[in-house]
This record gives C-alpha cells, structure tokens and sequence, in this order.
C-alpha cells in the first residue's frame, strides 16, 4: 500500500510517499481502508521533532512513528479476533493518535475502541475533520466551561479546527452571544458559522478591550494569565486547549490559586481522545455542525499540506482524500 513515511526530524522534505507493507489486524483490532485524513499539530510537530517533549514521546533522535496521521474515516476491511462492534463494510472514523498513529496510509489497523460509526449524514473528508478538533471543543466548552445559554462566550483562535466546532456547539446549546478572534481573513467564513462579533488579533489584542465574558475558550494561549483574567466576568472561565509552555505552565500552577483569590476559573483541556464521538454523532445527525473544510488534497500533497498548516495558512481542517 501506499503511505506517506517520516524517517527523520525535519522539513516537510523528510516525508516521502513510498510503498510499505499492508498491515494485519490482531486481537481486538480492525483494519480500515481510510478514506480520508486530517492534518493537526501532532502532524505538524511530530515531523520537526518540536516542542522537546515531542521527542520525549516519539523518539529523541529520530521518531519512532514511521507513518503520521493521526485522524481517519474509512471503510472496515476486516476485523480481528474477538472484535465486537464493527464488521467489514462499517463506515467508520476515529482519532488514532493514542495508538500509534498511520493515518497517511491506504490501510491501517486500530483497536475497535478508538472508532465509531460514522453518520450517513456526512462524507469520510467531513467525518476525519472531526474526532481531534470537536473532542478539544466539547472538553473544553462543556466539561470544564460548563457552558451555559445565557452566557457571552469568546473563542480565540476563532477560525481554525477546534473554533469554527466550537461555535457551531455552542450555538447548539443554545448560546447566541459569541465573539470570535482570528485573523479577518477569516471573518466571512466565522461570521456564517455564527460569531456575532469579530476582533482581528493582527490589530487588536481582546485582553485589552472593556468587553468582559462569562467563558473564554482559547487555542492559542501566548499572554499571561493575569490579562485574560481582565477580561473575565466575576466568576467567569478561562479555558485553554493549547498555547505557549510558559503560558500554559502559569495556567497549570496558578489556576487554583487564582480560583480562591478572584473566585475566577483557570482550567486546561487535557484531551481525552474520541471520548465524546457519540455526543458529536447526535450534533452531526441533528444538522447542528458541519466541520469547515479545507481541501480535500491528495496523499502525494501531504507534506506540502503540513507545511502549509503549520504556517497557518489553512481555513478550518485540512482533509485529504485517499483513492
Ligand atoms: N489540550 C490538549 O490535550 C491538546 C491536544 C492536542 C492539541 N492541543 C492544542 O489544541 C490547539 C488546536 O487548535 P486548532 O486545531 O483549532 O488550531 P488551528 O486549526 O491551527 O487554528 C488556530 C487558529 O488560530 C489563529 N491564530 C494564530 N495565532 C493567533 C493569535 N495569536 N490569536 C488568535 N488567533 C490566532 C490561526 O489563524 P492564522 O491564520 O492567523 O494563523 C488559526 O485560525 C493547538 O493549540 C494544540 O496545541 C491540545
């Protein structure tokens, strides 16, 4: 089968698309003809070997992950002993980062676990947009933002994969006052997805407005702690799902300090991969969201794709499609 390979760290010259072997699934697992993939930060700093706790995880000299990808929608080809849930001929879709990634491939095999069924409702290229993304936003919304309908929400970095799920989440339970920050390139496209206002971080910084909201919801976290707490209503919630070390650090180990001081909420995502895939099933099957994608590209654009994502050039997520 074909894949897309990753030897060594470095710049997208370093994955090559080359003939590999078909893998055979174990126990427990079922090898999916994939359809279709998604690119994120894992692929993005998996093939530069950066931040450092990237080669913690993967390889401190060169990577242990021979075939990046870590999100999928495709077709069961066949199923392992003592699989349960799926049989050959399952659409299905899944974020497969916790199990060894290989999504850039004609074929992979996975644990049944880390799959679900994907809705009729939506293609493959619009089911693999989902599991990363819509996972970041459902945790970070919902479980620890404990969003509510009344509330005025704000999410930075509006416009790539987790905001333009978030507000469409948001909305679905029932919130209408939603600010998104991006840049204004982008502001057509969040406008349609229901942001009502729109700040562009290239001109303005929000933490400096006298806007104050009830939940942030942030996937860029690059300030102190302390300016976005300026902006939060009493008792409000500040969420990060990722952003600078430092930043994110502050977060981690003033977040309860802040709590008893201000009664302000400081919380971190730390993503449970495909745990709520059943919750974005019923959004999905109910019309409620749509993920916004960009492409869809070819196998062989892969590393141009991963270039161009981590350059931030991309609107919502970049699919690509496996023939
Ligand atoms: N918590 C966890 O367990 C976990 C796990 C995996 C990943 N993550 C994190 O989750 C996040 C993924 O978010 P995503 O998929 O939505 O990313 P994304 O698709 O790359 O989108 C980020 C958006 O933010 C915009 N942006 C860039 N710099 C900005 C700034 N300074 N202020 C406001 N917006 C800015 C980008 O626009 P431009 O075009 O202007 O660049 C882009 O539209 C990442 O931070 C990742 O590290 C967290």
């Amino acid at each position: 089968m074909k894949a897309i390979v990753l030897r060594k760290y470095g710049s997208s010259d370093v994955l090559k698309l080359q003939e590999v072997e078909k893998p055979q699934p174990n126990e427990g697992e079922v090898l999916v003809k994939v359809e279709a993939t998604a690119i994120n930060d894992w692929d993005w700093n998996l093939m530069r070997g950066t931040p450092f706790y990237i080669r913690l995880l993967c390889g401190l000299f060169q990577p242990n992950i021979s075939i990046p990808g870590a999100e999928i929608a495709g077709r069961v080809e066949t199923v392992g002993d003592n699989v349960t849930q799926f049989k050959a001929g399952d659409a299905v879709y899944g974020d497969i980062s916790e199990c060894g990634f290989g999504g850039f491939a004609e074929y992979v095999c996975v644990p049944e676990t880390v799959l679900a069924l994907k809705p009729e409702s939506i293609t493959y290229g619009e089911a693999t947009a989902l599991p990363h993304a819509a996972m970041l936003a459902v945790q970070g919304l919902v479980d620890e933002g404990q969003i509510q309908p009344e509330q005025k929400v704000l999410i930075n970095g509006a416009g790539g994969g987790v905001g333009t799920l978030g507000v469409q989440i948001a909305k679905s339970i029932g919130v209408t006052d939603i600010t998104g920050v991006d840049s204004s390139n982008k502001f057509q496209m969040m406008r349609s997805l229901g942001f009502g206002q729109m700040i562009d971080y290239t001109e303005q910084d929000f933490t400096q407005s006298k806007e104050q909201y009830d939940l942030i919801l942030d996937t860029k976290t690059n300030r102190s702690i302390f300016n976005y707490l300026r902006v939060l209503k009493p008792q409000g919630t500040y969420v990060t799902v990722g952003g600078t070390t430092p930043s994110l650090l502050q977060a981690l180990f003033l977040g309860p300090i802040i709590r008893l001081l201000t009664q302000k909420n400081v919380r971190l995502v730390n993503l449970k991969p495909n745990k709520d895939l059943n919750y974005i099933n019923k959004l999905v099957i109910a019309g409620h969201i749509k993920p916004v994608l960009d492409g869809p590209y070819t196998l062989s654009e892969v590393p141009e794709m991963i270039q161009y994502f981590g350059m931030g050039k991309h609107k919502g997520k970049v699919v690509i499609a496996i023939k």
